[in-house]
């Protein structure tokens, strides 16, 4: 790195590099995506190879997406927010540095062992016991460094993004510690430390609050610090961002038995997971609205700035995902959603829409400031970036919508004598073009992400420099 880049105060560097591969992972991850998503159209591309078959690639591309991709956007985000809003340098450069490899390394000790098929059956978690003590080890010198960044602030108060990384980092490291719990039989394969009912719930406690603070109370934490940055605005309501805050990580928790809908589960805890839900919209639709409203008065910003539009379109899905999610969760609407692509139509309107748009954004917005650069190199490619996300996620839902409701409405159809009218495979093939309309989608995603890899690598090659700012 030129010595014209170098920070006097912040530690850039590790955002620097969390920024690379966050890029990086969105590739590989939403190529994966790709090569599932055309695997249900022409089966044939599992190739009868074990380790190219769906089963395998499925938890590879949830675990890039999620863990790659957002946990890198997360880490490059959080450092370089905390430092600024807290005036003073990463606690710890060596616990900076040890937190970037070893996710890196996590990374591709998951991309190696999924293929093979090691996995502990449990989603979201499947990665074997030894790479979870490593997740566990990173994860706790991840808080150590950033609640010690907060200890040591220059600034009077704690600025409100902050709150939602802590609370994203604190309750990830529980959710993970709790729910991994298992007894190894081998270096390579363990066993739930939890059996029956239990282990479905401690799973959907880990798997929902995943959703709540990994996809969302992280993401969150990025909203309030780059709507506001990138509008040149101050967030609407401060009063609101604290009571949206506490409604929404006091309401997350109790949520997961949605997941668990006519299961061996008691009755009363599936009707309390329904209830918390939607209850839920409450604090989720506050956020959004903070969110959406810091741009009054800076409305006419969106007609030339790509990077406002990406961060605003994002809080439009986050909006829509979570109002569609509370409606899944009542218990009538789910026996018809559960099991169909309508369930994998809204984790995308989540995760397309929300958690990568507001990423794309927020890298756009630092990757210049990082690297000591004017802007980014082409806007307009930004542009033609954006325009590829938004008509790539609305063909990735709306075909989703359609095959699941499809889906649900032709195997609940019973004939007058009680047999069904359709079998599996006619739903199935009825789902083809569905399929086919989420590959184009997702392939459309795709090129938005190699169009940014090429505009930050001109970024970041290019000669033309400035001073790192070093305020907030
Ligand atoms: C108020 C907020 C939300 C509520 C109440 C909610 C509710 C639900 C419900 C009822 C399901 C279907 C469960 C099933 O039938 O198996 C579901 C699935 C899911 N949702 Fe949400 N959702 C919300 C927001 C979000 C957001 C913002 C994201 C992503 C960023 C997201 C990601 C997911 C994922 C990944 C699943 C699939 C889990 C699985 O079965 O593997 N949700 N959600
Ligand atoms: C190019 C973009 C993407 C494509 C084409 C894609 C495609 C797919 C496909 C085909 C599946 C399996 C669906 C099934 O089993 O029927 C899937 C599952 C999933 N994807 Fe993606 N995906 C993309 C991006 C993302 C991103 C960015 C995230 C998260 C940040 C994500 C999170 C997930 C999750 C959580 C599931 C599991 C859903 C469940 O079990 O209910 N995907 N994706």
């Amino acid at each position: 790195m030129s010595t014209a880049t170098e920070q006097p105060t912040y530690n850039y560097k590790v955002v620097r590099q969390f920024a690379i591969m966050t890029v990086v992972w969105g590739i590989v991850g939403m190529a994966v995506g790709v090569l599932i998503a055309a695997q249900l159209v022409w089966p044939a591309l599992n190739f009868d190879t074990a380790w190219l078959s769906f089963g395998r690639l499925r938890p590879l591309h949830t675990n890039a997406v999620i863990f790659a991709f957002g946990g890198s956007a997360l880490f490059a985000t959080s450092y370089y927010v905390v430092q600024r809003t807290c005036q003073v340098r990463l606690f710890s450069d060596t616990l900076a540095s040890f937190t970037f490899w070893g996710w890196q390394l996590i990374i591709v000790l998951a991309a190696i062992s999924l293929p093979l098929g090691m996995t502990s059956g449990k989603e979201y978690a499947e990665l074997e016991w030894p790479i979870d003590i490593l997740i566990a080890v990173v994860w706790v010198a991840y808080a150590i460094n950033f609640l010690a960044t907060v200890k040591i602030r220059k600034t009077s108060h704690i600025y409100v993004a902050n709150w939602f990384y802590a609370a994203f980092i604190l309750t990830v490291a529980i959710l993970h510690i709790v729910n991994s719990a298992a007894l190894p039989v081998s270096m390579t394969k363990s066993y739930s430390a939890y059996a029956g009912a239990i282990d479905a719930m401690a799973q959907w406690w880990y798997g929902h609050n995943a959703v709540g603070f990994f996809l969302t109370a992280g993401f969150l934490g990025m909203m309030y610090y780059f709507v506001p940055k990138q509008a040149e605005r101050p967030v609407y309501s401060y009063r609101l961002s604290i009571v949206h805050f506490w409604a929404l990580i006091c309401t997350y928790m109790w949520a997961g038995p949605h997941h668990l809908h006519y299961t061996a589960l008691p009755d009363w805890t599936q009707s309390l997971g329904m209830i918390m839900s939607l209850i839920l919209l409450a604090p989720s639709w506050g956020g959004m609205i903070n969110g959406m409203m810091t741009l009054s008065g800076a409305w006419h910003k969106l007609r030339n700035d790509p990077i406002l539009r990406f961060l605003v379109v994002s809080l439009s899905f986050y909006g829509m995902s979570t109002f569609e999610g509370p409606m899944m969760a009542i218990k009538t609407v789910n026996a018809l959603s559960h099991y169909t692509d309508w369930t994998i139509g809204h984790v995308h309107a989540g995760a397309l829409g929300w958690v990568a748009m507001i990423s794309i954004g927020a890298t756009y917005h630092l990757i210049p400031r990082v690297f000591g650069k004017e802007a980014m190199y082409s806007s307009n490619l930004i542009n033609v970036h954006f325009w590829l996300s938004t008509i790539g996620t609305v063909l990735y839902i709306a075909a989703m919508w359609v095959n699941g409701i499809l889906q649900g409405l032709m195997w609940r159809a019973v004939n007058a004598d009680g047999t069904l009218t359709y079998s599996f495979v006619e739903a199935l093939e009825a789902s083809h073009p569905g399929f086919f309309v989420r590959w184009m989608g997702g392939a459309f995603w795709v090129l938005g992400m190699l169009l940014m890899a090429y505009n930050v690598f001109m970024t970041v090659r290019s000669a033309e420099a400035k001073p790192v700012a070093q305020t907030a």
